[in-house]
């Protein structure tokens, strides 16, 4: 089976851009949390708008949290960059060079990503064994999505949970937000490789933060 281990995510709150549009969201987030009682279709319904709105806004997210990463744990020179993180929710910025392409992963929990610059696109895989069979996985393409700046898709395991993301711009890196339950940069969660019908553990880490 896919190892679902987590590092403990922290006690209190730890903010690594200051930014009163970003924490005027995690408050607001924090609540809905809280009110939807770990229902995560409700978490999503709810939360959504005020993420479109965050998205909406410019200049929020710091220069150095939209830079590439080239020691990036996710290859091409993706930059993962935690901006929040506290035990019900962690924030972070996935920054893709032009024309690189993630692995297809996993991230093991509810999550919203959002476009806040330039393009992807996302192809979606659903897993057709049933995860019984060391180091084997069967996916199958069932979907494939052109992303613009505002788009918002929903990460609700197991749907919409394993997925490529390639940046489609020319010249400027394209950057996503992502509003996760759970460390994803801390978890060892998976990445698949179709054509060998393989799966392997990995953990992303983060750009600025163990
Ligand atoms: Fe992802």
């Amino acid at each position: 089976m896919p190892h679902t281990t987590a590092l403990e995510p922290p006690e209190t709150d730890q903010w690594f851009v200051d930014s009163p549009e970003l924490s005027e969201f995690v408050t607001t987030a924090k609540e809905i949390i809280a009110s939807t009682n770990r229902n995560h279709t409700e978490t999503l319904n709810i939360l959504e708008p005020y993420f479109a709105a965050l998205l909406q806004k410019r200049d929020w997210l710091p220069e150095h949290f939209a830079q590439p990463n080239p020691e990036s744990g996710l290859g091409g020179g993706i930059g993962q960059w935690l901006l929040y993180r506290s035990q019900e929710l962690t924030i972070f910025s996935l920054v893709i060079p032009p024309n690189s392409i993630t692995p297809i992963h996993d991230h093991l929990s509810w999550g919203l990503v959002g476009l806040y610059q330039g393009k992807q696109e996302e192809t979606v895989y659903r897993r057709l064994d049933n995860g019984e069979l060391e180091g084997f996985a069967q996916l199958e393409i069932v979907g494939l999505y052109q992303v613009k700046r505002g788009d918002i898709y929903r990460l609700l395991p197991p749907d919409g949970d394993i997925h490529s993301v390639k940046a489609t711009t020319v010249f400027t890196p394209s950057i996503s937000i992502h509003v996760m339950g759970n460390d994803t940069g801390s978890i060892l969660r998976n990445k698949y490789n179709p054509e060998q019908q393989s799966i392997q553990s990995f953990c992303s880490g983060y750009s600025n933060a163990p």
